[in-house]
């Protein structure tokens, strides 16, 4: 389809969107929406319309909770606040009720456009599910828990061995000519090679003891490893099961196998190999092996050459946020995020794609959700002491204690985007100069360099507030930073007209059907704009915009 006509047809669509949703006049007769405006910049002069009444009522904990099951003290609260809503103008009310409608609309329009392509990265259907299928190159990275490496495996379903690089002495030396020249064509996959040194050797107790390493894999993932278990996986490994999404990894095959000698293995990490390959090795014989994509290079990596201009660390950082968001809704955490756990690829324009990976110390547990009882020290809180966010670190054990994870993921992004914006992580280095999380005072913060906007700012200092009462979720921070990133139209200095906003949504939504419609998906910003039509949210998007409008009437008042 040309441009011209692409173009023209998401016209169309939004006017017809528009006169649906705002109840305009007919189609020859457009008009300026309503002038109502939901958010005043500065503390409202006026009384507040049914939406601040509406977050009043979620910031005090009666948001989705029907006013008739109430108990006793919020109920004659929800009761005030409904009487409320009733005496406020009709119109306001009409016009909240259609702006809600509309993000119902939007969100259940772009819900299912915005499925991960399936990227099988040349797998191909019951095939790779074997270690010998695979030819595995050099060491990529190494953690506390396992060694990466690059991989390749031949992309015909018959595996033409003879067209796979191979090493010279099937050990631990360097590719053969041969290999070498194949290897540069590239290894799009990385291997993960987990050490075991307490799961055993069954496959059944290595997939339970390593079962977080497998929160994200794919449904096809594991069906080489069913036929030796026999079981299906949810009763196996009691373990939520993410569904895809672009922030997060995907692990494509996951299997266990007998540990190889692999390259550098017997210097790198000798003690845990099993005793047939290193006599004085403490591992078993068997592990576990997650297929990946390879990515270029981890985040601490990428910032090691220097730090994105101030927009594209916005992007970065609502990457993370999105991701974490995703999780959340999940009810997992991740609770390990640290630069070295966040993977980048670039998109054709040269932006930075961001996949959250290392679900070694999730918490993804069928029964607990995001709540994990802590009677004792035993308990394992997760990785990364010094990206713990407060709530968990000052966690003290004792009978009925629960120590709820909903929103530390989102305080330890608050702690990367100092790593992405400049001046490095507040939270890391030794003695005086590091902050700790259990004992730090918000006003001991750094500031960020100048170059980043103010309201990138303001949220990141939100997102490390130790109290997590008064720290945003994953999905209104993300909200903040799509409104902020590409929403100045719709949310002014002066004010917040809802249905301005509506008409930015809606401008959104059919740049967003053209750009697919045009084949342009793969950018990372257009992704990040489908995904945010995606879970469009009511509230989520006004308590958002609510927090811009107040950082931008209190830090910069509109001029006289
Ligand atoms: N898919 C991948 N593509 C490219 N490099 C990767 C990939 N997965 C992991 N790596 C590299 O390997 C390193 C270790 O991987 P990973 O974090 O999964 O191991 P780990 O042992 O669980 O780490 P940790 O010490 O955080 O527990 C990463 O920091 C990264 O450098
Ligand atoms: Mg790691």
């Amino acid at each position: 389809m040309g441009l011209r006509r692409a173009l023209g047809l998401g016209a169309r669509l939004g006017r017809v969107l528009l006169r649906g949703w705002l109840g305009g006049p007919p189609h020859h007769h457009p008009a300026a929406p309503p002038p109502a405006s939901c958010f005043p910049a500065a503390p409202p002069a006026r009384p507040p319309g049914p939406l601040l009444l509406r977050l009043a009522a979620a910031r005090l904990g009666l948001r989705s909770v029907p006013l008739g099951r109430l108990p006793p003290a919020p109920r004659r609260l929800g009761l005030a606040l409904g009487l409320g809503l009733a005496l406020l103008e009709p119109a306001a009310a009409e016009e909240e009720r259609r702006a809600a409608a509309a993000c119902r609309d939007i969100q259940t329009i772009f819900h299912p456009r915005n499925k991960p392509q399936k990227d099988t990265l040349g797998l191909v259907a019951r095939r790779g599910f074997s270690l010998e299928e695979y030819f595995i190159g050099q060491s990529i990275g190494k953690g506390c828990s396992g060694a990466v490496y690059e991989a390749v495996t031949p992309a015909t379903p018959t595996g033409n061995r003879d067209r796979v690089p191979k090493r010279r002495d099937g050990g631990e030396g360097a590719l053969d000519a041969q290999g070498a020249a194949e290897a540069e064509e590239g290894f799009p996959l990385a291997i993960k090679m987990m050490w075991n040194i307490s799961a055993g050797s069954s496959s059944e107790g290595i997939l339970t003891t390593m079962s977080q390493e497998l929160v994200p894999a794919s449904g096809r993932a594991l069906s080489g490893e069913f036929g030796a278990v026999a079981r299906p996986r949810k009763l196996l490994l009691g373990k939520k099961w993410l569904k895809p999404h672009p922030n997060i990894i995907r692990v494509i095959r996951a299997f266990t196998s007998q540990v190889p000698l692999l390259p550098g293995a017997t210097v790198d990490y000798p003690d845990v190999l099993p005793s047939t390959l290193n006599p004085s090795g403490i591992g078993h014989s068997r592990t576990l092996f997650l297929v990946m994509k390879n990515y270029p290079c981890t985040l601490r990596q990428f910032l090691s050459k220097g730090n994105p201009d101030p927009r594209v660390g916005a992007v970065m950082i609502l990457q993370l946020l999105e991701g974490v968001d995703h999780l959340v809704r999940q009810g997992v955490a991740h609770r390990d995020l640290k630069s070295d756990n966040i993977l980048v690829e670039f998109d054709p324009a040269g932006c930075p794609g961001l996949v959250i990976t290392d679900f070694g110390c999730c918490l993804a547990d069928e029964r607990l959700g995001l709540e994990l009882p802590f009677p004792s020290w035993y308990v394992d809180r997760g990785g990364n002491t010094c990206l713990m966010a407060p709530e968990v670190a000052t966690a003290v054990p004792g009978p009925g204690v629960v120590i709820d994870y909903s929103k530390a993921d989102v305080w330890a992004v608050g702690a990367l985007a100092y790593e992405i914006l400049g001046p490095g992580n507040p939270f890391y280095g030794q003695g005086g100069a590091a902050l700790d999380s259990r004992s730090y005072r918000e006003e001991e913060l750094p500031p960020l360099p100048a170059p980043a906007a103010p309201e990138v700012k303001e949220l990141v200092a939100r997102l490390l507030r130790r109290n997590p009462a008064k720290r945003p979720s994953a999905r209104v921070a993300a909200n903040v930073l799509h409104l902020s990133l590409w929403g100045e139209a719709a949310v002014g200095r002066a004010g917040f007209p809802l249905p301005q906003l509506v008409a930015w949504l809606l401008r959104q939504s059919a740049a967003a059907l053209m750009t697919e419609r045009l084949g342009g998906t793969r950018g990372v910003e257009s992704r990040l704009k489908r995904g945010f039509l995606a879970s469009l949210d009511y509230e989520d998007l006004c308590e958002a915009a609510a927090l811009l409008c107040s950082w931008r009437g209190t830090a910069w008042p509109a001029p006289q």
